[in-house]
């Protein structure tokens, strides 16, 4: 397919109501997962200009970074740990309105003020989470938690 986005003017719903059956396309169009983590953070990157946005995949008892868009990150993070490895261990979606009040908050880069952490799960475990940051505190709102979660899910079945 064309590797170009149709993009709405109009509220952050309206973005996300047009790139779902777009980024559904790219993704059963091909099975490389990494292929297919890349291009979902590029396109939530240039859609919504969000500061930090990309995936950490399971390895173990570990979240190892993947594809992402953004600045430097760390590259680990333990089961359990931080806001990713939280939302990995409760198997649910975690906004963080305010990351200086969330215990244990792993600080890869300090402009981070707000976060939302999406598990990606696959018969029933966690394979990744999606990890998107502002640099604006409460950022994040039930229609992303809604829209991010469909995106793991088309991202589950391939
Ligand atoms: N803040 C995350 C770490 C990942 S970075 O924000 C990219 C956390 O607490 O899990």
């Amino acid at each position: 397919m064309a590797e170009n986005l149709t993009i709405p003017d109009g509220t952050k719903e309206d973005k996300y109501e047009a790139i779902l059956p777009q980024l559904s396309s790219l993704v059963l169009a091909e099975n490389d997962t990494i292929a297919n983590l890349a291009n979902v953070s590029a396109v939530l990157k240039q859609v919504f200009g969000f500061f930090w946005v990309g995936f950490y995949r399971v390895k173990g008892e570990t979240l190892v970074l993947g594809p992402f868009q953004g600045t430097l990150a760390c590259t680990r993070i333990p089961y359990g740990k931080g806001v990713c490895g939280t939302a990995w261990m409760k198997k649910e979606t975690l906004i963080v309105p305010n990351v200086d009040e969330f215990p244990g908050h792993i600080a890869c880069d300090s402009r981070s003020r707000s976060e939302i952490a999406v598990p990606l799960i696959q018969n029933g475990k966690v394979v990744a989470v999606l990890d998107v940051d502002s640099d604006m505190p409460d950022f994040f709102d039930d229609t992303d938690r809604l829209y991010l979660s469909r995106i793991c899910l088309i991202l589950s079945k391939n």
